[in-house]
């Protein structure tokens, strides 16, 4: 409780310090100065970055009539953390992004925490009609005013709903719909689905150290169904999303609880878990009771999926914020802070004893695939440097390792400038381990965390056959095999990393077959 009370505490007095009234705020911009913008040092290049100043958690992600919606917390008037707003975009395609207007801007009952949207297709709440359903978006009202007087109930849940595929949002007037009668300080991010089995909206809500769900037939009036957490757990609990996925092989559905964890993640700071098990309708039940962790790289926070998606019941598309609390406020971009992950689709997997979830970046960002460079079967003894048609910064390589003939112990890649800056991407064979070094990624002294570690994960040998990889000027995307293996990691050079190398030891890394893509910029107009 006390970690939670100074985390929001800092975050509020950053949010006093640079609070102001003004005029609803716009996002747009013209092409050419979203082009301008885009090429600012250390700017994502394919992924999504809001167009100026702070943003944390992806929000109200739903998809209707074409395009999928991305909200996100965010806070115009700074870089840093401060009253939260949702702020808006539209894609066609997970990969390209158009910039809209704010959707959500803080009033009198406070600032726009996390939530989440869903497309109200039967009407049930009321505010639109079968001909034209309403998108009903679900929020976490924070009141500073009530924190700061030391009350426990300054977060509360209300709604606000669009009938215009989300071009402009009506808070409803009966706000709040869930009030916090816990007295458990930390009562947000409701995630919202419909249940069909039992006919009712579910509510997942994060209440300090577990979830809580709340069952209702029309999005307004709310009751409590039950809770889950892990017996002794005190970390604080955030984003959660709970959905069902079914099983390819068996065609069993399971039920996903996603949990994003504030302190203590693998590699340090906050990161994403989740549990899979069986939702009745009431009660979550995990099976195994083990927590995962979806991503093993430090900066994969508040991962949760989109409502309403295209996609097969097999599959669930998701977006994570690509940042860590430990120092998202401090790294060093200007105009703007924190980028998203790549769109990434998750996918069951059956393992011994429960399941496990896969994740793999949406094909759709094939579309961004440029030049082709082969590098065709390769053994690399000590050092090569990889060179082609693109540009170590902004790619995606497709390495097929050949693991019957590599005898490395260690083997792996190393990006590097002329400015001495170097991030080192690793597979320790015999520890079975991968590992990420960024210790010398670039200039220090903006944040101690970031410059621990290396940081490390546990791989199967299987795993490593085959390795997707994205590189996008601050960032680094590991999947490995199909998709068990997540690795996501920001950082920072002082010039962009103009050098690729393969390097192997004590042995030779053999790759069966590999090919580099240089990858499009999202922003630029084609
Ligand atoms: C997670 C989080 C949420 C909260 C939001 C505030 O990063 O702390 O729990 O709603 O950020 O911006």
């Amino acid at each position: 409780m006390r970690n939670q009370a100074i985390f929001i505490g800092t975050l509020l007095l950053l949010g006093v310090m640079s609070c102001k009234q003004e005029e609803p705020k716009q996002q747009e911009a013209t092409e050419t100065e979203t082009e301008a913008a885009y090429r600012e040092p250390h700017r994502p290049r394919f992924h999504f970055t809001p167009p100026a100043q702070w943003m944390n958690d992806p929000n109200g992600m739903f998809y209707l009539d074409g395009e999928y919606h991305l909200s996100y917390q965010y806070y115009p008037d700074s870089t840093v953390w401060g009253p939260m707003h949702w702020g808006h975009a539209v894609s066609r395609d997970l990969v390209r992004w158009e910039h809209l207007p704010v959707a959500l801007e803080p009033d009198s009952l406070g600032y726009i925490f996390s939530g989440g949207s869903v497309v109200d297709t039967a009407n049930t709440s009321g505010f639109g009609s079968l001909d034209n359903p309403p998108v009903v978006a679900a929020f976490t009202h924070h009141d500073p005013e009530a924190e700061k007087a030391g009350r426990d109930d300054f977060q509360n849940q209300s709604l606000a709903y669009s009938l215009d595929r989300g071009r402009s949002w009506t808070k409803y007037e009966g706000n709040p719909v869930l009030k916090n009668e816990t007295q458990i300080r930390d009562f947000r991010d409701p995630k919202i689905i419909w249940h069909p089995q039992t006919g009712k909206w579910v509510m997942a809500l994060a209440v300090y150290d577990r979830v809580q769900f709340y069952g209702s037939p029309n999005l307004k009036d709310w009751s409590y169904l039950s809770e889950f957490g892990i017996p002794g757990d005190t970390r604080l609990w955030e984003c959660p999303d709970l959905f069902p996925l079914e099983d390819p092989e068996t065609g069993e559905i399971k039920w996903v609880l996603i949990v994003s964890i504030q302190q203590e993640a693998p590699n340090g700071g906050t990161a994403t878990s989740y549990f899979v098990g069986d939702f009745d309708g009431t009660r979550f039940i995990a099976n195994p009771a083990a927590q995962q962790w979806l991503d093993w790289g430090t900066d994969n926070y508040a991962f949760v999926t989109w409502d309403h998606a295209p996609v097969g019941p097999q599959e669930r598309v998701g977006i994570g914020w690509m940042s860590n609390w430990q120092y998202a406020q401090e790294v060093p971009t200007e105009a703007w802070r924190s980028a998203m992950t790549l769109p990434r689709v998750l996918t069951l997997r059956a393992v011994e004893g429960g399941y496990s979830l896969n994740s793999s970046p949406v094909e759709a960002l094939e579309a961004l695939r440029g030049e082709r460079t082969d590098l065709g079967r390769w053994a690399i003894a000590k050092e090569e440097e990889v060179t082609g048609a693109f540009s170590p910064s902004q790619c995606e390589l497709l390495l097929h390792t050949d693991m019957e003939n590599t005898t490395a112990a260690l083997f792996g890649m190393t990006l590097s400038n002329g400015k001495g800056d170097r991030l080192i991407l690793g597979f320790d064979r015999e520890n079975q381990q991968v590992w990420v070094d960024r210790r010398q990624s670039g200039p220090k002294g903006f944040s101690e965390d970031f410059f621990k570690g290396p940081h490390t994960a546990p791989f199967e040998a299987e795993d490593l056959r085959d390795l997707r990889i994205y590189l996008d000027v601050a960032s680094l995307e590991v999947f490995a095999g199909q998709g068990p293996l997540n690795f996501t990691e920001i950082f920072f050079p002082e010039a962009p990393y103009d050098t690729l190398t393969f390097w192997a030891d004590e042995g030779v890394w053999v790759i069966g077959s590999g090919t580099v893509f240089s990858l499009d910029g999202i922003w630029e107009t084609p």
